[in-house]
């Protein structure tokens, strides 16, 4: 039986979302940082499918949304809908972050934002994610917000258990030297943690 959704407000995206503000100014550093705005790209834990939303509407993008929960991608098709665009540009799958079910090398643009706090093996994750990604293609994996936001929205945005380091597992996966170790165990190259007031993130440009 599939579980009540914790936080279903979440999940649906419109302008009353609590990162409403965030999302276009995310979407839009991805375009500026990657200058990738054609072929596939795939959203990992995609929610809402809120930065794949986003993303359509500045991009020729094909977009995948991947997502554990199905629950969570019947929602997303809903806000597709509720932001007027093209249902046969996006492409939703239900899968966990460890299997995904898209060719080898498949893959121009990986987004992940806010799902690898609750993944259970992340040497698995970013060796399932690498194996996705085309040569010459770009990734951006992690947790936080767009350093076009002031940051004084940014602060009011976070959630507060990121701001509990250890007391939270959901921050284990930000130990100095973790990402490192894990990245390097996947079998990832090309790769660059970045750590900033806005968050934690893997950036990937694979050779
Ligand atoms: C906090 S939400 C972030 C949603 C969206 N990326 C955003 O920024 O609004 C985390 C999402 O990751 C998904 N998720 C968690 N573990 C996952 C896994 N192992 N594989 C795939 N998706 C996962 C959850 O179902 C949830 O929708």
């Amino acid at each position: 039986m599939p579980q009540p959704l914790a936080d279903p407000d979440f999940y649906r995206y419109d302008a009353n979302h609590r990162f409403a503000a965030m999302y276009p100014l995310l979407a839009r550093q991805i375009v500026d940082d990657f200058g990738i705005t054609q072929g596939l790209c795939l959203d990992v834990g995609t929610g809402s499918a809120a930065v794949l939303i986003e993303l359509a509407k500045i991009t020729d993008l094909n977009l995948v949304g991947l997502d554990a929960q199905p629950e969570v991608l019947a929602m997303a098709r809903e806000n597709v809908a509720r932001h007027a665009l093209p249902p046969d540009r996006f492409r939703f799958l239900t899968a966990d972050v460890t299997d995904i079910p898209l060719e080898d090398g498949s893959v121009d643009l990986l987004i992940s934002r806010g799902s690898i706090p609750f993944w259970p093996d992340h040497t698995a994750a970013f060796a399932a994610l690498y194996r996705v990604l085309a040569p010459g293609g770009a990734a951006l994996v992690g947790c936080g917000f767009s350093r076009y936001q002031p940051i004084e929205e940014v602060r009011a945005m976070r959630p507060t258990w990121s701001g509990d380091g250890p007391k939270d597992e959901r921050n284990a996966w930000k130990d100095d030297g973790y990402l490192p170790r894990v990245l390097d165990e996947a079998g990832v190259r090309g790769a660059t943690v970045r750590r900033d007031p806005y968050g934690v993130w893997v950036e990937i440009r694979k050779p």
